[in-house]
């Protein structure tokens, strides 16, 4: 069963139609990217998919359950999460802060706590931070845990972003442009991170970089005007000439 399926998916915005029919597919272990032209609808179906916007037509299934017009917040408890193209961290907060305030389930509410929740609450903070400790590890970015976000280059910001995405341990993961304006030393170093996990997660990945695309991609999809004009493996997909003319042809 595929790990996620989009049905013909629709969304307008006033006159505008941002998703035609869109239909796609990730199974799970698969890098799968999405491009397109500015405008093409690339983030609006990334934002359908997580419950920002309910489609006008179509659904969306996630393990084989619909999760059409789910909210945000049900969709990433099932294992739904995403980035966004501008990084969003806390600023005013250290690397490993952010972290653990991405964690899931946090309790706050400690007032009215007894002796027993005190301590469960303790247990949990304990976990967060093992997590955390485990994630920063993994991609690299320990020494700079106690440093604020807002500090950070904007690639290591990306990289963030895409810690605080792992601290809630995702079976589907949304990348929008997560190396767009990143040095292509770092960028390379975030898709061999990417591919690292991927046998354990499925990846949409919205991408434009076309050396990334052919080294890291299973399968891409091509946007155009809100539908998806092509589909297949990169080297066909990227030398195709419909992609040529979608990019070039206007
Ligand atoms: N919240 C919104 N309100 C109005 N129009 C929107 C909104 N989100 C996206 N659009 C429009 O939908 C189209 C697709 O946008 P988007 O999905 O952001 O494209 P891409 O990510 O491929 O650049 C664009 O014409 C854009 O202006
Ligand atoms: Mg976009």
């Amino acid at each position: 069963m595929s790990l996620l399926v989009t049905e013909s998916l629709g969304k307008s915005f006033g006159g505008v139609e941002a998703l035609r029919k869109v239909s796609i597919e990730v199974e799970r272990g698969r890098i799968v990217a999405l491009i397109g032209p500015n405008g093409s609808g690339k983030s609006t179906l990334i934002n359908v998919i997580s419950g920002v916007y309910p489609p006008d037509r179509g659904r969306v299934l996630f393990e084989g359950r619909d999760i059409t017009g789910m909210p945000p917040h049900r969709v990433a408890e099932m294992g739904v999460v995403r980035t966004f193209q501008v990084p969003r961290v806390f600023r005013g907060m250290s690397v490993v802060e952010n972290l653990m305030v991405a964690a899931p389930g946090r309790e706050v509410e400690t007032v009215t706590g007894s002796l027993l929740k005190r301590r469960q609450v303790r247990g949990h903070e304990a976990e967060c931070l093992r997590r955390a400790e485990e994630v920063m590890e993994f991609l690299e970015i320990h020494h700079m845990r106690n440093e604020y976000a807002g500090s950070l280059s904007g690639g290591q910001q990306k990289l963030l972003a895409l810690a605080r995405a792992l601290m809630t341990k995702p079976k589907l993961l949304m990348l929008d442009e997560p190396v767009a304006g990143v040095a292509p030393a770092l960028a390379r170093k975030i898709f061999e991170k990417i591919l690292e996990l991927r046998s354990r997660l499925g990846f949409l990945i919205i991408e434009h970089n076309m050396d990334v695309l052919l080294d890291f991609a299973d399968y891409v999809y091509v946007m155009h005007r809100g539908e998806i004009v092509a589909r297949g493996a990169p080297e066909e997909v990227l030398s195709s000439r419909q992609v040529l003319e979608v990019y070039f042809g206007e």
